[in-house]
């Protein structure tokens, strides 16, 4: 049973607006992409990394993490996981993660967590903080409603899954989703919940990225 992790890393960046896609964007002298695959690697359960880049970028990708498989990816985030998959060769009983390349500083004890789960007997798994925040359900500027924040969580990646699991997930996707569990709960399988991280933010506007760049004080 190998432990396959899956770097999405294909997504343009548009809302980071850097004119570049946001993976190859440089976070302390390293771009968003190195910084998610070492951190895979310094868990030391990781046996094979897949990256999946835009179509352009795969020769750059290979240089910057030689030891991947590098894959194009698609147009939403659901088809590069969907190549990424197909180029991996997954066995149906090996463990798959699938962790944004948008989550650079993902502390290593959050992917070790993940994959005890999945030793532990889950078949799907994902990092969850509490909303601290309160939340309100708007239509058209209008409060409609105010949820409960109490059965709430916000979730990161890794993501981890048995892979059989996620590939009967994919195969019945029908759109797509914004993350991995998403489709495996639709499919009807169970998903369970680790302690995330706050550090494993993601990176989708400039204050994220000047975020992460304070957390790191410019040496990651
Ligand atoms: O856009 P968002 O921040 O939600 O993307 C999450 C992750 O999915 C990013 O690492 C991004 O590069 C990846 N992605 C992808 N292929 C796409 C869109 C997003 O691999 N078509």
């Amino acid at each position: 049973m190998s432990v396959i992790a899956l770097v999405p890393a294909a997504g343009q960046g548009v809302r980071l607006g850097v004119g570049r896609p946001k993976a190859f964007v440089e976070l302390g002298g390293r771009t968003l992409l190195e910084h998610a695959v070492a951190g895979l690697r310094a868990s030391e359960v990781v046996d094979t990394v897949v990256v999946i880049v835009p179509d352009q970028l795969v020769v750059a990708a290979v240089r910057l993490v030689p030891d991947a498989l590098v894959v194009a990816g698609g147009a939403e985030r659901t088809d590069s996981v969907r190549l990424g998959l197909s180029a991996a060769g997954c066995a149906d009983d090996d463990l798959v993660l699938v962790h944004d390349a948008a989550r650079p500083l993902t502390p290593v004890a959050v992917i070790t967590r993940v994959v005890a789960a999945l030793r532990a007997g889950a078949v799907a798994v994902v990092p969850a903080l509490p909303v601290t925040d309160t939340v309100k359900r708007v239509c058209d500027d209008t409060v409609t409603g105010t949820v409960d924040r109490g059965e709430l969580r916000a979730v990161q990646t890794p993501q981890g899954f048995v892979a059989r699991v996620l590939l009967d997930a994919y195969s019945k996707a029908d759109g797509a989703a914004t993350d991995d569990a998403g489709l495996v709960e639709r499919a009807g399988g169970t998903v369970v919940t680790v302690p995330g991280d706050p550090r494993a933010l993601k990176i989708t506007t400039p204050f994220d990225l000047a975020v992460a760049e304070a957390l790191t004080g410019g040496h990651a």
